[in-house]
């Protein structure tokens, strides 16, 4: 069986924690071996450069481009690509796709510039499945604000969350084989069930 890398995407608050239950309960269910990780973060240096990332007072929007490729190298090489080599399934919460959204459309870099370091950095280690939980900005940032304190990327205004949701939309375009959209404005049990049922689609050119 050949390894496969699964994403996870979507603005704040689209209920990707209940993504990744679910599909970790049907990659059980499939007998798959996997790991569970996470964009920023998910290594060692990567989870510092998250903090950079997060919880700085400010950061210039190409520095914090520049970070999330930092992160992601790290990430890719230290555990993705061995995670793939050992064989193992790897399901990561937020990828490359993250960057053309928030970095690309969100803080106005453009797509080309995300591109070429999608290019130099990310180069075929691409998602096989990518799972984006759309929702609308205003329902998503409601949800969060709920949860109490919000990160520096929280804190931004409406008008850049409707450019992320629209970044995905316009990703999930160009890639309309891999990516599986879902809408989490539903109930959660109504979410989980949409989820299987894109999961069992994609059964077939995954196992
Ligand atoms: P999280 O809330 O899913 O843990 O993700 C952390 C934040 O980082 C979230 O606001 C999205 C943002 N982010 C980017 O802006 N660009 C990226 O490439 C990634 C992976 C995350």
């Amino acid at each position: 069986m050949k390894s496969r890398l699964i994403t996870l995407e979507g603005s704040e608050g689209a209920g990707k924690t209940t993504a990744l239950n679910t599909l970790c309960q049907t990659l059980d269910e499939w007998n798959v071996e996997y790991i569970v990780t996470r964009e920023p973060g998910g290594e060692e240096n990567a989870e510092k450069i998250r903090d950079i990332l997060l919880h700085s007072e400010h950061l210039h929007p190409k520095t914090e481009l520049l970070l999330m490729f930092a992160s992601r190298n790290e990430h890719i090489e230290n555990v993705i690509k061995p995670a793939l080599k050992r064989g193992q399934w790897v399901v990561s919460d937020r990828y490359v796709d993250a960057s053309y959204a928030y970095q690309g459309e969100g803080r106005k870099l453009g797509f080309e510039v995300v591109k070429w370091f999608d290019d130099f950095i990310v180069g075929d280690i691409q998602p096989d499945l990518t799972l984006l939980m759309d929702i609308d900005p205003e329902i998503g940032l409601k949800r969060i604000k709920s949860r109490g304190q919000a990160d520096r990327i929280e804190q931004e205004g409406i008008e850049f969350f409707h450019r992320i949701a629209e970044g995905y939309r316009k990703k999930a375009k160009i890639h309309p084989q891999r990516y599986a959209i879902i809408d989490s404005a539903k109930s959660i049990p109504e979410v989980k069930t949409l989820i299987q049922k894109a999961l069992n689609k994609h059964k077939r050119h995954l196992l």
